[in-house]
């Protein structure tokens, strides 16, 4: 008797999920930007969301929650109900390097589930307008000379502009001083204002300021020039040879989201990354939109496993703690 009331439940349970499955989303989604609005995540967050819709059937909410470089946003998704209705957008920073400098409450791999990548963007090394320095050789030089007080902006210790700094003190043996911010957005707004000296930011945050002659920049940490700034040269154009990094945006959810509500949202993703308006927007803020055959929960597991495997022991060797 007791057997079979809790088969009895079980199948009630299953069929509830199923159900749910199958009528999902049936509210409104949130997705957790875990950096402040106006920065390149935010950016490509909505983007996202506004063309989720259509497919979904219903709105996604972008939420910001900001702290200790990334790690307060991403861990409330990990803690969310894995109903469907939590999505966290996160990068290399999130979900590769902050598993390795900070002791984290989650698993940057193993408590989310994947769904799918959503594009990459290199660094551009920028300076405050006023900087008196016309290539990167000379910015180099600047830095060296008033290492005691250069500053670059960064959205947090261990985000992916504070580690970008680190590798560009550790390939130029320049050294300045990291100032932190909830997101490289605020920081670009001091850049911008001459507060700050320099960033080593994403293009989709620094292109919008390079384009409107607010901020200079001095090169692009890719081997090959972007497409949508064809005149900013590569590092090792322009004289620091092999300081590539490059910041690949991806959507999770969190540990035990059923696979067809995954199934569900990851169609989605391949929907808005097939338009050609979001591809554009992106294209315009320098993203690299990954091939359809890699736009799948299981493309993204292999990449972020391969992603930790590699950072991970540079990172530790780098000595990099979280704060
Ligand atoms: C942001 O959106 O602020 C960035 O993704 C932060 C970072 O540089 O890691």
């Amino acid at each position: 008797m007791r057997k079979l009331s809790l088969a009895i439940l079980l199948a009630t349970l299953t069929s509830v999920g199923d159900a749910d499955a199958q009528t999902y989303p049936s509210r409104p989604i949130t997705m957790v930007v875990p950096y402040a609005a106006g920065g390149p995540t935010d950016t490509i967050a909505r983007i996202m969301a506004e063309r989720m819709r259509g497919p979904l059937g219903q709105i996604i909410i972008v939420e910001n929650v900001t702290g200790a470089a990334g790690t307060l946003g991403v861990g409330r998704v990990a803690r969310a109900a894995p109903d469907g209705y939590t999505i966290s957008i996160g990068h290399w920073g999130t979900h590769v390097v902050n598993g390795a400098i900070y002791a984290l409450p989650y698993d940057v791999f193993n408590d989310f589930e994947p769904v799918s990548m959503i594009a990459t963007n290199p660094q551009l090394i920028v300076a405050r307008k006023a900087l008196p320095a016309k290539d990167l050789q000379e910015l180099v030089a600047w830095l060296k000379a008033n290492s005691a007080k250069a500053t670059q902006g960064t959205a947090g210790h261990g985000s992916a502009s504070h580690v970008s700094g680190v590798y560009l003190q550790s390939i130029t043996g320049a050294r300045f001083q990291f100032v932190p911010y909830r997101g490289a957005g605020p920081a670009m707004q001091d850049l911008v204002a001459g507060q700050i000296d320099l960033m080593v930011d994403q293009a989709a945050n620094s292109l919008p300021q390079v384009r409107a002659g607010t901020i200079k920049a001095f090169a692009v940490t890719e081997k090959t020039r972007l497409a949508a700034a064809p005149e900013i040269p590569t590092v090792d154009e322009a004289g620091v040879p092999g300081l590539h990094i490059s910041i690949w945006h991806a959507l999770w959810m969190p540990k035990g989201t059923p696979k067809d509500i995954i199934a569900k949202l990851n169609a989605a993703v391949v929907d808005a990354l097939a338009d050609p308006g979001a591809r554009q927007r992106l294209a315009d803020l320098g993203q690299e939109i990954p091939p359809r055959a890699q736009q799948t929960p299981q493309a993204l597991a292999a990449y972020h496993k391969a992603e930790i495997e590699k950072w991970w022991p540079i990172i530790k060797a780098a000595n990099i703690k979280g704060e």
